[in-house]
Formats: C-alpha cells, structure tokens, sequence
C-alpha cells in the first residue's frame, strides 16, 4: 500500500514507520508526507528519505474546505491508498473524510475512549489511572472517536509525570502503528458500524 503521512511536528511515529519498512518489516511505502507547519520536524526527516513533502498553512486558504482540498489533490496525486495521521494536530474534515473513507488512520496515546484530545499522557497522569497506553484508529468526524484497531497497554508508575509516561508510550506507538497499517496491507482489517472486524 502506498501511504500519504500527515504530521504536525517531530514525526517520530513516521520515522518508525520508515525505519520497519526499510528493515522489510512492514510491507508498504511512504509515498508522500504532508503537514500543516512548515517547520515540522517531519519534513525534514522525509526529505532525507528523498520522500516527496509539502506544506499547507490553513491560514493562507479561504478555509479549512480549499485547505484540505489541497492535501486531497497532493495525495492523490501521489497515489495514497491509506492516509496516516502521525502527530497531526487538526480534526479532519468533511472533504478529507470523504475522499478517503475507512481509509485514514491516526494513533492516539491514551487508551480511547479515555483521555481523547491533546493532552492523552498528562491527562492520564492527573487522572491517576495505573495503566495507559496507545490506540490506533480508523478516523471519522468527531475527535479520537473512530472504529479501533489496535492498542496496546503501558503501566503508569507513581512518579510519572507526561514526559516519562509519554516516553514509555511511545515506544508502543512505534509498534502498534505498524502493525495496524501491516494489517490494512494485508486486506486484514473490515469496519463494521463501530467496530474493526480483524482477520486471520
Ligand atoms: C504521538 O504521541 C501521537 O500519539 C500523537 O502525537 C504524537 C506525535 O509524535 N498523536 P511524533 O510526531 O510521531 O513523534
């Protein structure tokens, strides 16, 4: 599958995903990656790659409809099968929704539908919960609320502030989010209402 990554800021997530795909971990190919701040971290780490980037600042558009018509147009162009949200910090809307649907995902990091939002690891810190961890879903309108593909735990320890357990989450993050996309691969993966049937 070619992917289409959206990303916001450092792009770790994407880096993990380009590292298992060249260690042939992961059948798939980064074909384009796109973010909102021209500055993100992401676009620098794609170029290394020689992986074609762009960015769109919503603010030099009419509004967020032209916005994403000029993501759609990039990814399509660039013949994206599924689009991954790697650290992009907007909601998706109507005409990114529609021109990919079932066909988005993103990775929270935060056991959904707990700690949904910005602020998955502090929010979980505060709230004194003993586990946390990620979940990769398929996208759909409303925040961190679509069908679940997969998740994975992490122990939240008495001294952990956000940056401590957001470390221990990532490391999962780096994994599960792979496999979600491996299983997409493989035509593994069936949304029914609001739920994602996995196949063997
Ligand atoms: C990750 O914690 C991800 O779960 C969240 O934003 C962060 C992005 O990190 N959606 P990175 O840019 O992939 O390093």
């Amino acid at each position: 599958v070619k992917l289409g990554v959206l990303a916001s800021g450092r792009g770790s997530n994407l880096q993990a995903i380009m590292d298992n795909i060249d260690a042939g971990k992961l059948s798939a190919e980064v074909v384009v990656v796109i973010s909102d701040k021209p500055g993100a971290f992401a676009l620098e780490r794609a170029r290394k790659k020689g992986i074609p980037a762009f960015w769109f600042e919503l603010a030099s558009f009419p509004g967020k409809a032209e916005y994403e018509k000029a993501i759609v147009d990039t990814l399509v162009q660039h013949g994206v099968d599924l689009v991954v949200l790697a650290g992009y910090m907007k909601l998706v809307g109507e005409v990114l929704l529609q021109s990919f649907p079932n066909r988005i995902m993103n990775i929270h990091p935060a056991l959904l539908p707990a700690f949904p939002g910005a602020h998955g690891q502090r929010d979980a810190v505060e709230y004194g919960v003993r586990y946390s961890g990620c979940t990769v879903h398929f996208v759909d309108a409303g925040m961190d609320t679509g069908p679940i593909i997969l998740q994975a735990v992490v122990p939240v320890m008495q001294d952990d502030d956000e940056d401590t357990l957001a470390q221990r989450i990532l490391q999962e993050e780096h994994k599960i989010y792979s496999q979600a996309i491996q299983l997409f691969a493989d035509g593994k993966l069936k949304v029914e209402g609001r739920k994602v049937r996995i196949s063997n």
